[in-house]
């Protein structure tokens, strides 16, 4: 039986850092107010001719540099964004020539904050049957480009960022479940609400802005993260003993700590990057792994079970070995 391998990762956050303090001279808030509310202290904001692909660039080739693999030996690319430079061609197929690829499938997975599971489970299945050896999955984000930098209540939460990981084929697992949903009911809580098709005036104007509906997002989120550990362990005739990390979507530490608590996952077992990078959407879940394995906590033979919630709502797991 053929299992995808999770063989190497890497990230990439862009250089402006931008702290609460920065963000009190933006708008009516105060750094006491994001740190109780949010637990987040500063994010990143790439520069005016810095893009998603940059981003995403960066992370892949760290990614390949750790699994010890050139650009060559990949047959192919999954890019989780939101934020693509292009309406078309995919990120994931200017991904592909940047790195001097060509010929094997490479395309974008829109899921907001989730996709990066999504395009896991869907790089999990090619490998699996057949389809491909050797994976590069990518979750990358410029958010800061569809914020309102006037509206308190969204733009003390989002940064930019990228992250990647190579999977490979392998006799022994590896990523073992993945659990994928999606409720198209609650598409106004969390949302961009024009795009090319749908008043496109306001993309052509930069005034393509993420609205949300904050404290129902919230509770949407802890529940639907807390629900999926259950899913998952279940799934895999596993308690939580069993698992040695648990990465949610990093969006809130509230929402983070609320999801630990409520699966019953001692906060020494659950990582948090999100304090040092905002909620860059797509890019959280990569992000907070490549960190937590470059700092040597998480290390292989562990088992880790990533979370992903976002806008649609959509939201998913991937229970991995490494
Ligand atoms: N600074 C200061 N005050 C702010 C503020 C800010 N940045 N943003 C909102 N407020 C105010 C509100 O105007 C409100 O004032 P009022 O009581 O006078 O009307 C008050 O703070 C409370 O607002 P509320 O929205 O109830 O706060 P909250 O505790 O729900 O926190 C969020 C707001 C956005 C931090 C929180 O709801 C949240 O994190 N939601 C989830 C968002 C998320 O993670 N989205 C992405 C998921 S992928």
């Amino acid at each position: 039986m053929i299992h995808a391998r999770l063989t190497g990762s890497g990230s990439y956050l862009p250089e402006k850092v931008l702290t609460n303090h920065d963000l009190e001279a933006m708008v009516d808030t105060s750094h006491e107010w994001i740190m109780a509310r949010t637990g987040i202290a500063e994010r990143r904001i790439a520069a005016e001719n810095e893009f998603t692909c940059d981003l995403a660039e960066r992370a892949s080739r760290e990614a390949l540099t750790a699994a010890g693999i050139g650009p060559a030996d990949i047959d192919l690319v999954v890019v989780a964004t939101t934020t693509a430079d292009q309406v078309f061609p995919s990120t994931a197929c200017l991904l592909q020539e940047r790195l001097g690829i060509s010929g094997s499938p490479a395309f974008d997975v829109q899921a907001v904050c989730a996709g990066f599971i999504f395009a896991m489970d869907i790089a999990n299945r090619f490998i699996r049957t057949g389809g491909a050896r050797r994976a590069l999955v990518v979750g990358a984000e410029t958010f800061s480009r569809i914020i309102d930098w006037t509206d308190r209540g969204t733009c003390i939460l989002f940064g930019d960022g990228g992250g990647a990981v190579v999977l490979e084929a392998d006799e022994t697992p590896g990523i073992l479940s993945t659990h994928l949903h999606s409720d198209g009911r609650y598409k106004d809580l969390l949302c961009v609400p024009t795009g090319v098709s749908r008043n496109y005036e306001a993309v052509q104007s930069g005034s393509a802005f993420t609205t949300m509906a904050g404290s129902e997002v919230f509770r949407w989120a802890v529940t639907a993260m807390s629900d999926l550990v259950a899913e998952t362990l279940a799934a895999n005739d596993m308690t939580k003993d069993d698992v040695d990390w648990l990465i949610p979507h990093q969006a809130n530490v509230r929402i983070i700590n609320a999801v630990g608590r409520r699966a019953g996952f001692p906060s020494d077992k659950v990582i948090v990057t999100v304090d040092h990078h905002g909620n860059t959407s797509a890019a959280s879940v990569p992000l907070a792994l490549d960190e937590s394995i470059r700092a040597g906590k998480i290390r292989t033979g562990d088992t880790v079970l990533m979370e992903g919630f976002g806008g649609g709502f959509t939201w998913g797991s991937v229970l991995l070995k490494l």
